[in-house]
């Protein structure tokens, strides 16, 4: 392996892979997205629609992600090339690391501004401005922090700040220490949140919502909602997983991480989705409100709880933390490749980049204020990127993915790189993801497209 490709290290363990991926795939698509983007969508068919998109597709193709960086073991845009120059595939599939990277790119620019709110609400909650809150503060707390820009950017700044820092690190040193105890933190802390939020709430209506379902329900925007929901959520179809496959030895078997790692993020969205519910049916907040749905109902139960003050700052402390967890992978593609390609240092490289999100993350955080005005389509900035990012590049980046390690990697190359898998556990991987992730995202994505 050329020098420039030698990684700065290697997952000490398959669990540290583990929690790392699952830093990655766990963060604000959970807690933040996933019950907004389930409010409006109607509910139970959307959960039922988004578990199925999360085993045939987002699963198959985080695994083809996963097991192509590790093919390779360097960053995704050099991964396609050194490909390229073995002859293995035709050079245009550099495409494919490249959308990922501008994709991956663009969501952290708005990722970092609703980071920032979450910042915005770590401090509110140690001051214990959440005490006595009613729905209407609620509302109204949001309303003013979105229309201060000068507080949005100071949060966006500091996250932007900590993303850099971190990703500036070999990401494996940096990784390690902090996905250790925070996933399990955060399963407990929203688990606790959640039996008292159904216990103060409508239980009846949030299961109702939640996992009542009829086929009238299932209709193609749905259907590319989840799809891209399932995408964003673990990760894929950006590199992220891409970069952190290069970092995996190869003992490890990549399909039964990968499995677990859908396992954790299923289970902290439908976590996130019983905390939220109860209390926005109880309280009546409007189900499809959008962005502002998490952000609105949560102070309601910290506001009600003895100790609210003290379980809210450990909530939002923790969700800031898996805030950083997601959006340094999204960094990674193009820090590892400045750094691989051009030997600059990763903590440049990382600055660099971290100085271009800085600017589009402004451009986003004026959309909510000063520069509300529709760009397209009655959509502003924020909302501009927020439906380009999730319902165009993810999927196409998701589709071109998959099909250059369905059709175009050798067959023999893949088996070899997923030895540790059973045979039988290979194939089946490889025939869904040929015969049933790649035509059913083709056909949703071109669908939604079309509005059948
Ligand atoms: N999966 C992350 C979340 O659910 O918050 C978001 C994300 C991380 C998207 C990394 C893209 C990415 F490359």
């Amino acid at each position: 392996m050329p020098e420039s490709r030698c990684l700065q290290g290697i997952w000490s363990s398959p669990w540290i892979f583990i929690f790392a991926a699952s830093g990655s795939a766990v963060g604000l698509g959970n807690i933040w997205k996933f019950p907004y983007v389930l409010g409006q969508n109607g509910g139970g068919a959307f959960l039922l629609v988004y578990c199925l998109c999360l085993l045939l597709v987002g699963l198959p193709v985080l695994i083809a992600e996963v097991a192509l960086g590790r093919t390779v073991r360097s960053n995704p845009i050099d991964t396609v090339n050194d490909l390229s120059e073995r002859r293995i595939v035709h050079s245009a599939w550099v495409v494919v690391p490249w959308i990922a990277g501008i994709t991956g790119f663009l969501i952290l620019s708005f990722y970092s501004v609703i980071a920032g709110w979450s910042f915005a609400y770590l401090e509110r909650a140690i001051s214990g401005d959440f005490m006595g809150i009613t729905s209407s503060s609620a509302t109204d707390m949001f309303s003013e922090l979105l229309a201060e820009p000068s507080e949005m950017l100071l949060w966006h700044s500091v996250f932007v700040v900590l993303v850099v820092m971190t990703v500036g690190q070999s990401v494996t040193r940096g990784l390690s220490a902090v996905v250790r105890f925070l996933l399990p933190a955060l399963v407990i802390t929203l688990g606790a949140l959640a039996v008292y939020s159904v216990s103060i709430g409508d239980m009846d209506s949030t299961l109702r919502f939640m996992f009542q379902w009829s086929w009238q329900d299932v209709t193609f925007d749905v259907v590319l909602a989840a799809v891209s929901l399932a995408l964003f959520s673990l990760s894929v179809g950006m590199g992220a997983m891409f970069a952190y496959g290069a970092y995996i030895n190869k003992r490890m078997s990549i399909a039964r991480a990968c499995t677990i790692v859908v396992g954790v993020d299923l289970l902290v969205a439908l976590l996130s989705g019983l905390v939220i519910f109860p209390l926005v049916f109880a309280f009546q907040i409007d189900v499809e409100a959008g962005p502002s749905l998490t952000f609105v109902s949560l102070p309601i139960i910290f506001g009600n709880l003895i100790g609210g003050q003290f379980f809210a700052s450990i909530f939002f402390l923790l969700l800031v933390i898996a805030a950083l967890t997601s959006a340094i992978s999204m960094l990674e593609l193009f820090v590892a490749w400045l750094h691989e390609k051009f030997y600059i240092a990763r903590l440049k490289a990382a600055f660099l980049m971290g100085v271009l999100v800085w600017f589009v993350g402004v451009a986003v955080l004026l959309s909510f204020n000063h520069w509300d005005s529709d760009i397209v389509l009655g959509l502003n900035f924020f909302e501009v990127l927020d439906s380009v990012t999730s319902l165009i590049l993810l999927p196409i980046g998701a589709i071109l993915l998959s099909i250059l390690v369905a059709w175009f990697i050798p067959h023999a190359m893949l088996q070899n790189e997923m030895i540790t898998q059973r045979l039988s556990h290979f194939q089946w991987w490889y025939n869904v993801l040929k015969y049933i992730s790649i035509p059913a995202m083709v056909m949703i994505t071109v669908a939604g497209w079309i509005g059948v």
